[in-house]
């Protein structure tokens, strides 16, 4: 009987713990955002070279720099697959938006401006 009451205590422990990372999930997706952060000057002249070569082309297949109803769905899957997405590459977007000269710190704000949001303040204390 003694390890029934073990077996039931540790699923239950497993449903909140699942339970909770559902919730993680969920605050994600409704995530707040603010303006877009502002760039140095050398940040622009990097962005202006790498990103906005395609996202300032509308044949290029990629979401327009500026356009905001463009990243609202890609907003919507949450700031860390933009990053990732980033990172790695993703369909027609090269791996790094072939940035080999930009940080993960200009990426990160590459993103939040190319797509005219900016995390919100409690994320970005982190
Ligand atoms: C060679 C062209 C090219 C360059 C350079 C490029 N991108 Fe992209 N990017 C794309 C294309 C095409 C897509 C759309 C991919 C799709 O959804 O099919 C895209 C999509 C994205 C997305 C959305 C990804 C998603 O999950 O929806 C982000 C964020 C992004 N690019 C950031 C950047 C940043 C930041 C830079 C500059 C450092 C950059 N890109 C440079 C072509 C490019």
């Amino acid at each position: 009987m003694k390890t029934h009451i073990t077996i039931s205590r540790w699923l239950c422990l497993f449903a909140c713990v699942a339970t909770l990372n559902a919730c993680n999930a969920e605050r994600e997706s409704v995530q707040t955002y603010g303006p877009p952060p502002e760039l140095t000057e050398e940040q622009l002249e990097l962005f202006d070279v790498t990103c906005v070569g395609c996202h300032g082309d509308k044949d290029s297949g990629a979401p327009l720099f500026g356009d905001g109803a463009s990243w609202d769905a890609r907003w919507a899957k949450g700031f860390d697959a933009l990053y990732s997405h980033t990172i790695n590459g993703f369909e027609g977007m090269p791996a790094l938006g072939s940035c080999a000269a930009c940080t993960k710190q200009d990426l990160e704000l590459f993103i939040q401006y190319l797509g005219g949001r900016s995390l919100n303040q409690a994320a970005k204390e982190n």
